[in-house]
C-alpha cells in the first residue's frame, strides 16, 4: 500500500486525476471505477480541465460506478448518474454508452445487480477510484458481520443517510436503500485509488489502513489488495505517521 499525503486539496486532485489520465492515455480502452460524494469532485474538475486541454481523450474508455441510489432516477439532481454527467461525463467525450452506473429504477434489483456483475466480468476494472465513508464503507459497502462479494442492494445505516443528508432537502429524501458493487467487486480492480480528506476522517484512515482487518471496518480490506494508493490530506492524514 502507497501512502501519499498532500498539503492542499489542490495537489491531491491534480495527482489524482493524472493517474487516471495516465491510465488512459497508456491503455486508450481502460476500464475506470468511479466514485461519487464530494471528495471526487476537485479530481474530476481537473480531469475535465485537463481533457479541454487535449492532454486526453476518453472516447475508447469505459466506465463503471460503485453505487446508486435506489428509487431515484437520472434526472433527480440527487442520483449518481445526475451527479456523474453534471461533474464529468457531460464535459468529456466518453460515449454515453460506455458509461455505468446500477440502475436503482430497475423492477427487479436482484437481476440488476446480476447484470452490473456480468458486465464487470466481461470488462474488468483498471483503475477504482474510491472514498470512505466516516463509518469505513466504501461504495456502500457499509460495516457488517458480513460483507457482499458481488453487486447487491444495501439497506443504509442512519449514520449513513445523515451523512449524504446534506446533499438533499430533507433527511426524509434521503433514499434507504442503494445498489453497490460489492467489496469483492471491488477488490477484483488491477489499481485501486483511495482519496480521503478532512479532519473528520483521519480517525477512520487510521483504523481502515492500520488496524485489524475486519468487516466492521468495510475498508479495512483493502489491506490485503496489492496496488492500493492512499492519497489523504494533511488533516485526513493526521494520525497517520
Ligand atoms: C457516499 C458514497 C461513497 C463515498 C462516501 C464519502 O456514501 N456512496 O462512495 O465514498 O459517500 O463521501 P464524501 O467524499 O462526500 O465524504
Amino acid at each position: 500500500m502507497e501512502i501519499i499525503k498532500f498539503d492542499t486539496q489542490q495537489e491531491l486532485d491534480a495527482y489524482a486525476a493524472e493517474l487516471f489520465i495516465n491510465t488512459v492515455n497508456e491503455k486508450p480502452n481502460a476500464v475506470l471505477g468511479l466514485a461519487t460524494g464530494s471528495t471526487p469532485i476537485g479530481i474530476y474538475d481537473k480531469i475535465v480541465e485537463r481533457f479541454n486541454e487535449n492532454k486526453v481523450s476518453f472516447k475508447e474508455a469505459t466506465t463503471f460506478n460503485l453505487d446508486e441510489y435506489v428509487g431515484i432516477g437520472p434526472e433527480n439532481d440527487q442520483s449518481y448518474a445526475y451527479y456523474m454527467n453534471k461533474h464529468l461525463f457531460s464535459h468529456i467525450d466518453i460515449p454515453a454508452p460506455q458509461t455505468h452506473l446500477p440502475n436503482g429504477m430497475a423492477d427487479d434489483l436482484q437481476e440488476e445487480t446480476t447484470r452490473y456483475d456480468a458486465m464487470l466480468a466481461a470488462q474488468p476494472v483498471d483503475v477504482q477510484l474510491l472514498g470512505l465513508g466516516h463509518n469505513g464503507h466504501i461504495g456502500f459497502n457499509e460495516p457488517d458481520v458480513n460483507l457482499s462479494g458481488g453487486t447487491h442492494a444495501v439497506k443504509l445505516k442512519e449514520e449513513t443517510r445523515e451523512a449524504n443528508a446534506r446533499f438533499f432537502s430533507s433527511m426524509d429524501e434521503v433514499p434507504n436503500y442503494a445498489i453497490t458493487m460489492g467489496v469483492g467487486s471491488i477488490l477484483k480492480a488491477n489499481t485501486i485509488v483511495l482519496a480521503v480528506r478532512g479532519a473528520d476522517k483521519a480517525e477512520i484512515v487510521k483504523e481502515a489502513l492500520t488496524g485489524p482487518i475486519t468487516t466492521s471496518v468495510p475498508a479495512s480490506l483493502l489491506q490485503t489488495h496489492a496496488r492500493v494508493i492512499v492519497l489523504l490530506d494533511r488533516e485526513a492524514g493526521r494520525m497517520l505517521d
